[in-house]
C-alpha cells in the first residue's frame, strides 16, 4: 500500500514559520502583513475557500480584509476596488477569487493588480519572472508552489526525474511545469487532447494530477512505486460512488450522511494506492498547502515592499 504524504502536517510547519516571522515584525514595532481577499458573487465553493483564507490570516496575526461584491458587479467597479487596494499601504497582497462571473473581463482584472501585491502569481510580470527562472523576486501561484514545498520537505527528489503533469491550467498545470523545470525535472504536460494518456503517465516517477475529474487517474496510469500528487478537490454525494472510491471507509459514508458530501481528488484513491509508492490524500494533502502558501506569499510581498 502506498505511503500517505501528510500535507496538513507540512502546511502547519510552514504556517508556524510564517507566524514566527509575523511575531518578529510586531516585536520590531512594524505593522503586520495585510491581505485583501475579493469575492464576486456567490459560488458556494469560493465562499468556503475565501472563508478559510481570511480565518487563517486572523490566526496568524495578519491584517485581513474581505470584500464581498454582488454577482452584478461590473468590470469597471472591480477595477476601481483594485486601484484602491493597490494604493493602500496596509495591504501587501490582493487576491481576487476565481472563477469570476462570466461578464467580467478576468484577465483585465488580473492585469490591474500591482505585480508586487499579486499573491496569486497570475500577473503577466510574475508569470514571466517564473518562466525566466527568477523565482526569488517573483510571486508564484500558491497551489503548485505548495506541491513543491510538499516534495522538498518530504525529501522526494525532483531533479532529473521524469515528471508528468496532467492539466494545463494557468492556476496549476502551467506554473507547476515551470516550477519543476526550474528544479531540473524532465516535464511532460498532458491535457484533454493527449493521445494514450495512461501510457504517458506510466512513464512518470512523479505524477501530478490537476484536471478536476473525480477519481480519473486509476492504477493503469501509475508506474509501480511512483509518487502521485493529487491536486483535485471534487465533491462526492452518492454513497455508491463513495464505495467505489473508498471501499468500506465508514468515515466517508458518515460525511455524506452528516454534511451531504465527502471529497475525492482526481486520483482514484483505492486503485492508486495498490500501485503508487507515495500519494497525497484528499482532503489533507495539497489543499492545506495552498492556504499556507498564500500566507507565505503575502509575507514575501510584505518583505518585497519594504
Ligand atoms: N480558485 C481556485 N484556486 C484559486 C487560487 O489559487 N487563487 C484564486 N484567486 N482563485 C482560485
Amino acid at each position: 500500500m502506498a505511503e500517505l504524504l501528510d500535507g496538513k502536517r507540512i502546511a502547519d510547519e510552514i504556517l508556524s514559520e510564517v507566524r514566527n516571522d509575523v511575531i518578529g515584525t510586531d516585536d520590531a514595532g512594524r505593522r503586520p502583513p495585510g491581505l485583501a481577499v475579493v469575492l464576486v458573487g456567490g459560488d458556494p465553493a469560493s465562499i468556503v475557500y475565501v472563508g478559510l483564507k481570511v480565518k487563517k490570516c486572523a490566526e496568524l496575526g495578519f491584517h485581513s480584509e474581505r470584500h464581498n461584491l454582488p454577482e452584478s458587479t461590473t468590470t469597471a467597479e472591480l477595477l476601481a476596488l483594485i486601484a484602491k487596494l493597490n494604493a493602500d499601504h496596509a495591504i501587501d497582497g490582493i487576491l481576487v477569487q476565481l472563477p469570476l462571473p462570466k461578464h467580467i473581463a478576468e484577465q483585465e482584472v488580473l492585469d490591474a493588480i500591482e505585480p508586487h501585491k499579486d499573491v496569486d502569481g497570475f500577473h503577466p510580470i510574475n508569470v514571466g519572472l517564473l518562466y525566466l527562472g527568477q523565482e526569488k523576486r517573483a510571486l508564484t501561484p500558491c497551489t503548485p508552489s505548495g506541491v513543491i514545498e510538499l516534495l522538498e520537505r518530504s525529501n522526494i527528489p525532483i531533479s532529473g526525474t521524469r515528471t508528468v503533469v496532467i492539466g494545463r491550467s494557468t492556476i496549476v498545470g502551467k506554473p507547476m511545469a515551470a516550477l519543476l523545470i526550474n528544479r531540473s525535472a524532465t516535464v511532460t504536460v498532458c491535457h484533454s487532447r493527449t493521445v494514450d494518456l495512461p501510457a504517458v503517465c506510466r512513464e512518470a516517477d512523479l505524477l501530478i494530477a490537476a484536471i478536476g475529474k473525480p477519481g480519473y487517474v486509476t492504477d493503469e496510469f501509475i508506474k509501480p512505486g511512483a509518487t502521485v500528487i493529487d491536486v483535485g478537490i471534487n465533491p462526492v454525494t452518492d454513497p455508491a460512488m463513495a464505495r467505489e472510491f473508498f471501499g468500506d471507509d465508514e468515515k466517508r459514508f458518515a460525511a455524506i450522511a452528516n454534511r451531504g458530501q465527502t471529497l475525492v481528488g482526481d486520483v482514484h484513491p483505492r486503485l492508486a494506492a495498490t500501485v503508487a509508492g507515495r500519494i497525497t490524500p484528499v482532503p489533507g494533502g495539497v489543499g492545506p498547502l495552498t492556504i499556507a502558501m498564500l500566507l507565505k506569499n503575502t509575507l514575501k510581498a510584505y518583505r518585497l515592499a519594504m
